[in-house]
């Protein structure tokens, strides 16, 4: 796809405000809400569940895209699709049975992803290369928001992009190639030219609003 989607973090969103929130970044053009699930296990921090994921969805029509960083995955995978998550996407070590995980996702009527670490190899997609509607490389190590873009994703979107267009050019489905972390206005068009076509941005957006409290300067400054 040569169409920029772009998936705002609700990480750095203000809390107390949340629905408010969501409205904005769907008003101001977003594609995706992106939605960090951290469990203090996983991940050393802790954010928001399903209960959250249920309150946000009526106030936007978007898809959520709730991005996993829990361990185990397979009990908290149900709740988050009756929730009314769009997209689960998750981390391959935080699973005894990637394949099933995945399927289960699907099964589940939601789109099914892994997320590969900075330092997670690319050949844990071989095998389930089919499963995947998504793939989200992390260009920084999960936890937190607000690290600083780790350059050698670049070379890895390269190489995963490459791998989706053979698969795709071999009669495969779509794969959104998605990246997360440290995504900013001064280095989206690299990381876009790299071969992403999804980009998680969540201080640089919720970081800058209008003066009134909208993301239009911000989100169009994304895509410029
Ligand atoms: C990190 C999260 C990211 C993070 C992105 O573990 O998965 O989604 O919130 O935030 P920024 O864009 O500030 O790096
Ligand atoms: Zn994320």
């Amino acid at each position: 796809s040569n169409v920029l989607r772009l998936a705002p973090s609700i990480l750095s969103a203000d809390f107390a405000r949340l629905g408010e929130e969501v409205r904005a970044i769907e008003a101001a053009g977003c594609d995706l809400v992106h939605f960090d699930v951290m469990d203090n296990h996983y991940v050393p921090n802790l954010t928001i569940g399903p209960l959250v994921c249920e309150a946000i969805r009526p106030h936007v029509q978007i898809p959520i895209d709730v991005h996993l960083m829990v361990e185990p995955v397979d009990s908290i995978i149900p709740l988050f699709a009756k929730a009314g998550a769009n997209i689960i996407t998750f981390h391959p070590e935080a699973s005894k049975h990637v394949d099933r995980s995945l399927s289960m996702i699907r099964e589940l009527g939601c789109k099914a992803g892994l997320v590969l670490n900075p330092a997670t190899p690319v050949s844990v997609l071989d095998h389930v290369m089919d499963k995947l509607d998504m793939i989200l490389l992390m260009s920084v190590n999960p936890g937190f928001g607000g690290q600083k873009f780790i350059p050698s994703t670049l070379a890895k979107l390269r190489t995963v992009r490459a791998k989706i267009d053979a698969h795709v050019a071999a009669g495969g489905q779509p794969i959104w190639l998605e990246v997360d972390g440290g995504v900013k206005t001064d280095n989206i068009r690299e990381i876009v030219a790299a071969g992403a076509d999804t980009c998680v941005a969540g201080s640089a957006v919720f970081g800058a609003p209008d003066a009134d409290g909208g993301y239009h300067t911000v989100m169009q400054a994304l895509r410029r």
